[in-house]
């Protein structure tokens, strides 16, 4: 890579390479491997559920949640994409099964996070990180998003709601909780970027999916570097959205 970089990166598996040299940040990245029959086996061994992506997806397209289960002493394998769920007790056929999902194209194989709810939905954290107008960078925005009835991603494009943080931490944890998670995302955010600048990735703005599970530990579950700021003016309070724009607009006009 070049000493200016390139302002986006649409690979997972490379943004994943990078922030695991952090000694910081890699304990809040879910292990992920490439996909492959002996990584699904070990995977699932150790982690009982995974999620399967692909390498380069957006919206939560391809996007499936496999996980074992025993049953009367043997081994069950299942997994969903969508709402459907597909059970399976031999393990090749599984892997058969997840492979032709694929269709050929690169997937991850990512240590599954047990998702926090929201009135029996799944929810995650966006939070937004942009360069300031004086080059600093700074967590700009974060707002949580829950997944439709049922399903396993929470992607504003894939039926997901865009609701405030403390709507949906409040349940969780009192507020003085609340107030030092909010404290660590800000600063994880800005720790993120500040990492992938020393590396020379030229990142400009970025949006890292956060999952919380009921330690309450902010996974990483990835980092977009195209983030969509609009998400955020589905908040009734439009302050953050304001933010998130004019650091936009400032960023546009430097690059000119
Ligand atoms: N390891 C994981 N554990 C729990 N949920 C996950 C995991 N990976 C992805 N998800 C869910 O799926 C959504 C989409 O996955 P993501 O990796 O962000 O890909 P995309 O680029 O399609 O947004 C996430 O926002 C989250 O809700
Ligand atoms: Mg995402």
């Amino acid at each position: 890579m070049g000493t200016t970089g390139r302002s986006t990166l649409t690979s997972k598996w490379i943004k994943t390479k990078v922030l695991m040299k952090s000694s910081e940040i890699s304990p809040l990245i879910p292990e992920t491997v490439r996909f492959g029959r002996e990584n699904l086996k070990t995977m699932l061994q150790k982690y009982g559920m995974v999620y399967i992506k692909p390498e380069r997806g957006t919206y939560g397209n391809g996007v499936m949640r496999a996980e074992t289960d025993r049953e009367s002493g043997r081994t069950l394998y299942q997994y969903q994409s969508g709402t459907k769920l597909k059970k399976m007790t031999d393990f090749e056929a599984f892997y058969q099964s997840l492979k032709k999902q694929t269709r050929s194209r690169s997937y991850l194989i990512q240590k599954g996070i047990v998702l926090l709810k929201h009135k029996d939905r799944r929810f995650d954290l966006r939070v937004m990180v942009q360069l300031s107008p004086k080059g600093k960078w700074e967590t700009t925005g974060m707002i949580g998003r829950v997944a439709q009835s049922g399903k396993i991603v929470t992607n504003y494009h894939n039926g997901g709601k865009p609701t405030s943080i403390e709507k949906l931490l409040s349940p969780h944890m009192d507020t003085a909780k609340q107030a030092y998670l909010i404290h660590r995302l800000k600063k994880l955010g800005e720790d993120i970027g500040r990492f992938y600048h020393k590396k020379n990735l030229g990142f400009k703005q970025l949006g890292v999916d956060v999952g919380l599970d009921r330690t309450l530990t902010p996974w990483i579950i990835e980092v977009n570097t195209n983030p969509d700021p609009y998400i955020f003016n589905q908040l009734k309070d439009k302050s953050m959205y304001r933010k998130v724009m004019s650091y936009r607009r400032a960023l546009k006009k430097r690059k000119a």
